[in-house]
């Protein structure tokens, strides 16, 4: 890679940009001096909320009884539907626009009808979260219940065509006649995966902590997105956007769970309001498997018909998805599909099937996360019969450009990720043959698949500001979610401005501060980044003219010039420190802005993806069916990295994620109450420690320019993309046994392990 090619620096050289810089926040993280929403002291002394849930899916209260638990000790306030303030309607099942879902009026308790299971029904408020957990047990309440649909494949006939997918995607996509194609084509491939519900589970709970002043109210949350929360949040209050301030200043992740607002913080803010009086409530992890989204069940059918030399002739890629029926999300799942591979005749559908469970939300790597699993492996079905090589299947159908857009890529390093991945990971030992290599009583296997993910950007502004000593201070109602945006954010204005890491302090997550995109879609660095670069080189430009006019060494203005620390006169340096004392010794501030990427003529002209290939070898005991992870590799293009370390972290995460959910992760529907059984982390389950093995990421580094003035590409996400197919493709190299429902557990292997290693 041509790292240094025509790349465009921070302006002060780079020190810091791409190094792997400790987190600036470590040490306020490991002391707990950082503190989270539910752990903030402000204001008077709080009181504490717990939300009672309903006990049946689908249905109504006909009677609900709050006396006894009106009375019990340390209580002060009982919300039912009887009494609850009055809210907007919650609006139409299916959202007119792809923004109103963020923004939207989220009310609770507005009637007495029942939609899912631990629909919130009450709300109890004490002076201890004991109290008025206690209490909430009192209260009685009777039901009339209906009957509810929970299953996806039981109501397949009542599959319907959403408007669009969730980010705005077209719904289905055709290109030439995929039917005829498919029927004529040589080799044939039609197979059919499942995924399971599941659940992000972000250490940190959902939490708010309310508090009033007048008719102003300061949410302390845990948001990833404060704009949108805190519209979304207004509107429900039906107060307007200003009353409401909206702080998130460290989150312990979110994963696409904090996107919108929960009902932690709608009962916060209406009970503290009630109450005059700060009120804090958490989801309890029970609680968030019911009332913070989830992923849903999928079923996909990928068709794939090549020429016998590997050359695909038809692509197509079907997705049915369960859906709430009181508000519409259609996971992107075959959306990747469209830029993946090349292929003349085309064709990706998303239907969606309605069931009486809570809304799906956005969850790590939507999209590409359920839907590669499918697709990867169905490619990996497909080079077997072929009888070739995974990745040279790859390669013959890599495209020139994107295949259904037809504009060209911004860049694309994918048969550069395999190739590389395969040296390193030693590709060359995996027997094409399954179940061929073994160690004992261990049937060993490797597998691969590519990752793709789309490259975001959003509307993003800041603010930056240098006071005399040469301090610079940055403000953006941007987020870390635990990924390192600090970090990041602090390397690109020390090097922007030519000053020490410690010579600056970002801060962020407060709704007072610039505008930003937030954090999600993996579009949070490449956007609050270009916001921060653009203020820093117009607050650096600001420093430069004053010494010019200062500057009464210099007789060309051009001459002046500021790096590592110091201003440059012609031939003199001075120190930067000693400048600014001289010509503004009262500071100097400068904002900067990025518009969002849509709509943008780079955008438009370009299809703008981070890639990489997964590498993944695994042991199955041949007696047993237990599935060891043994090495995982990923080989990352997501652009220029910003800092080698948290990204790095944040592959290494989502290659964890891959495992989980190809080895782990499904949230077991009780078909008979619409109830999630497993609703906690002792029985969800997610690779430990023990289960991790040895990961590595090698990332293939480039600048696209065409991205964003950083030249850095969404990366977050990429790591789960295609990361559980990897896994997947090694199980089945290693046994010959394809399993097509994932997570692929023994109970599924155990009884077609062939019959030969016995
Ligand atoms: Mo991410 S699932 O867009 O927070």
């Amino acid at each position: 890679m041509t790292e240094n090619a025509q790349r465009r620096t921070t302006s002060g050289g780079d020190q810091f940009t791409g190094k792997a810089v400790d987190r600036v926040d470590g040490p306020r993280k490991v002391t707990g001096t950082a503190h989270y929403a539910y752990e903030i002291a402000e204001g008077p002394l709080p009181a504490y909320g717990y939300i009672l849930g309903a006990a049946i899916a689908k249905g109504r209260i006909l009677e609900i009884d709050a006396e006894l638990a009106e009375r019990a000790p340390g209580v002060l306030y009982v919300m039912t539907h009887l009494n609850a303030p009055r809210q907007p309607e919650f609006g139409p099942a299916v959202t007119p626009a792809v923004r109103e879902v963020f923004t939207r009026a989220r009310p609770v308790l507005r009637g007495d009808d029942v939609h899912y299971y631990d629909q919130p029904v009450g709300l109890v408020v004490a002076e201890t979260l004991e109290a008025a957990r206690a209490a909430a047990a009192l209260i009685k309440i009777r039901y009339q219940e209906t009957v509810g649909d929970f299953g996806l494949e039981e109501h397949l006939a009542a599959a319907y065509a959403p408007k669009r997918t969730n980010a705005g995607f077209e719904t289905d996509s055709a290109v030439g006649d995929f039917e005829t194609a498919f029927a004529e084509a040589e080799v044939r491939i039609d197979v059919s995966y499942r995924t399971p519900y599941q659940h992000h589970n972000p250490m940190e709970p959902h939490a708010t902590l309310a508090i009033w002043q007048g008719d102003d109210v300061t949410i302390h949350t845990s948001a990833q997105t404060l704009s949108n929360f805190r519209a979304g949040l207004a509107a429900t209050l039906g107060v307007p956007v200003e009353r409401v301030r909206v702080v998130s200043r460290y989150i312990g992740g979110g994963f696409g769970s904090k996107l919108i607002v929960h009902a932690d913080s709608v009962f916060a803010a209406l009970a503290a309001r009630i109450l005059k009086r700060p009120v804090k409530i958490t989801l309890t992890r029970q609680q968030m498997f019911a009332n913070a989204g989830h992923r849903a069940e999928m079923l996909q059918q990928v068709r794939l018909g090549a020429r016998a030399d590997g050359r695909l002739v038809a692509l197509g890629h079907d997705v049915w998805s369960a859906t709430a029926r009181v508000e519409e999300f259609c996971e992107q799942t075959a959306v990747f599909a469209r830029s993946l591979y090349a292929a003349s005749n085309r064709l990706t559908r998303h239907r969606l099937v309605p069931v009486d469970l809570n809304r799906g939300e956005w969850m790590r790597s939507p999209g590409e996360a359920p839907g590669m699993l499918a697709l990867e492996c169905a490619m990996d079905e497909l080079a077997e019969r072929l009888d070739l090589d995974p990745i040279e299947l790859r390669i013959r159908n890599e495209p020139d450009q994107d295949p259904e857009r037809r504009v060209p890529f911004s860049t694309r390093n994918l048969v550069a990720c395999m190739q590389e991945g395969a040296r390193r990971f030693g590709w060359g030992r995996r027997s094409p043959e399954p179940g061929r290599l073994r160690e004992g009583r261990k049937l060993v296997g490797m597998g691969m698949a590519a990752a793709i993910r789309p490259n975001y950007i959003g509307a993003a502004a800041a603010w930056v500001r240098i006071d005399a000593a040469g301090q610079v201070t940055a403000r953006l109602d941007m987020t870390d979610i635990g990924t390192g945006t600090y970090t990041i954010l602090t390397q690109i204005a020390a090097d922007t401005l030519g000053v020490p890491l410690a010579a600056v302090t970002i801060e962020l997550g407060d709704s007072r501060f610039p505008l930003t995109a937030g954090s999600g879609g993996s579009w949070g660095a490449a956007s609050a980044g270009t916001a921060l670069l653009r203020a820093c080189e117009a607050l650096k430009e600001k420093i430069l003219a004053a010494a010019r006019v200062h500057g009464a060494l210099v007789r060309n203005a051009a001459d002046v010039s500021m790096a590592a620390g110091a201003v440059r006169f012609g031939n003199r340096a001075e120190d930067l420190k000693d400048v600014l004392r001289r010509v503004a010794p009262k500071g100097l501030d400068a904002r900067g802005s990025v518009e969002a990427g849509a709509g943008t003529e780079a955008y438009q002209a370009f299809s703008q993806h981070s890639h990489g290939a997964h590498f993944a070898e695994v042991s199955v005991d041949c007696d047993t069916g237990e599935i060891r992870a043994r090495r995982l590799l990923a080989v990352i293009d997501a652009g220029r990295i910003l800092n080698r370390k948290t990204a790095r972290s944040q592959i290494l995460g989502g290659m964890t994620w891959g495992l989980g959910a190809a080895l782990m992760e499904k949230t077991v529907l009780d078909g008979r109450y619409g109830r999630f059984v497993n609703h906690d982390l002792a029985e969800y389950h997610i690779p430990v420690n023990g289960d991790v093995p040895d990961l590595d990421v090698v990332f293939l580094e480039e600048n696209d320019d065409k991205a964003n003035p950083l030249g850095a590409k969404g990366l977050g996400e990429l790591g789960v993309c295609g990361a559980g197919a990897a896994i997947a493709n090694a199980v089945y190299n290693a046994t010959g046994v394809r399993v097509r429902e994932f997570p692929l557990t023994l109970d599924k292997l155990l009884p077609d392990l062939p019959a030969f290693i016995l």
